[in-house]
């Protein structure tokens, strides 16, 4: 990517889940061409239903014409083999959140793609200069952090490392700004990049003061909601992103840095031992009725 995007005639999206399929269909709907590779063949037709049908829903709230979403479509090349990515000039790896997975992803990526290409993670958690442990050539390597929806978020941590040339953070940050319309924010190689380390302890402070009895849950994002303007409070922003991911994340952090404001607490640690994951699961701090994170 050499690193004009002007330049940029296809992206390449790895791993087609929750992540990977809503970066793919941005790209698309800025008339990119995306080639969207995961290992999976269940995966990667319901990738292509999910960005259909939410084109479609475009098209009945009168955004797109419904020939504009055949020709979007026309732009996705769904793969299962790696060699496809060879003519994209971005790579973005949204493989599952597992080191061992992300490095073995990230190395073959490298095989396949040109010399000039950059190579992004859309790692949650992992430091990206341990994800540069995978590549012969870590400065073309940066961090794309996308959040969840992606249509509807619209920032993206691009995030540096030691490593990184000052064309690929240059390069990602205009594909963030120009091309997508989201807002990046360039952030150094720290635990939880900029968001995470301000976000988790204030939800870990949540579920603690939730723990100790200093509140109840109504009181807790009452407070954030109605006093801070939070569209929603941190026990039930919890239960939506999902009891694990907070505390895999608040985990990771926490290794790093030993912060006390990142020790997990206990009723969060049980809700997620009990399967207890929030929304995705029916049951959380709030969910299916407001209890006190303890018991249902
Ligand atoms: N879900 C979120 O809210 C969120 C937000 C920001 C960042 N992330 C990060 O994005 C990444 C992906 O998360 P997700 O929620 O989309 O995961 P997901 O489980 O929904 O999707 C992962 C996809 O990767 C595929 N995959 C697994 N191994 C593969 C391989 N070797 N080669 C190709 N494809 C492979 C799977 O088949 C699956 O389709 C993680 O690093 C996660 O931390 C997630």
């Amino acid at each position: 990517m050499g690193c004009q995007l002007s330049a940029l005639t296809a992206v390449g999206v790895v791993g087609s889940g929750t992540m990977g399929r809503g970066i793919a269909e941005s790209v698309l709907r800025a008339g990119v061409r995306v080639v969207l590779r995961d290992s999976s063949s269940n995966a990667l037709s319901q990738a292509r239903k999910h960005i259909e049908s939410s084109m479609n829903r475009s098209v009945d709230r009168g955004h797109l014409s419904a020939q504009e979403v055949s020709v979007l479509l026309a732009l996705l090349d769904p793969v299962e083999t790696p060699a496809s990515l060879s003519d994209c000039q971005l790579v973005i790896e949204a493989v599952p959140e597992i080191l061992e997975i992300k490095l073995a992803v990230l190395a073959s990526i490298e095989d396949h793609v040109s010399h000039s290409a950059v190579i992004a993670s859309n790692t949650s958690s992992i430091p990206i200069t341990r994800l540069a442990r995978a590549l012969r050539n870590p400065s073309r390597f940066v961090g794309l952090h996308f959040f969840n929806p992606v249509a509807r978020m619209p920032l993206v941590e691009v995030v540096r490392t030691v490593h990184s040339n000052d064309s690929s953070v240059a390069a990602t940050r205009h594909f963030v700004e120009s091309l997508l319309g989201k807002s990046p924010i360039v952030i150094g190689d720290r635990p939880g990049f900029l968001v995470n380390a301000l976000l988790i302890p204030l939800l870990l402070a949540a579920a603690r003061m939730l723990d100790s009895g200093y509140a109840d849950a109504e009181s807790i994002d009452a407070s954030m909601r109605l006093g801070c303007g939070h569209p929603m409070g941190p026990l039930e922003l919890s239960d939506f992103i999902g009891l694990d991911v907070v505390c895999a994340a608040a985990d990771a952090m926490y290794a790093e840095s030993r912060d006390p404001a990142l020790v997990v607490p206990s009723n969060l640690r049980r809700l997620v031992e009990a399967g207890h994951l929030g929304a995705k699961s029916g049951h959380g701090f709030l969910s299916p009725k407001r209890t006190n994170g303890a018991e249902e």
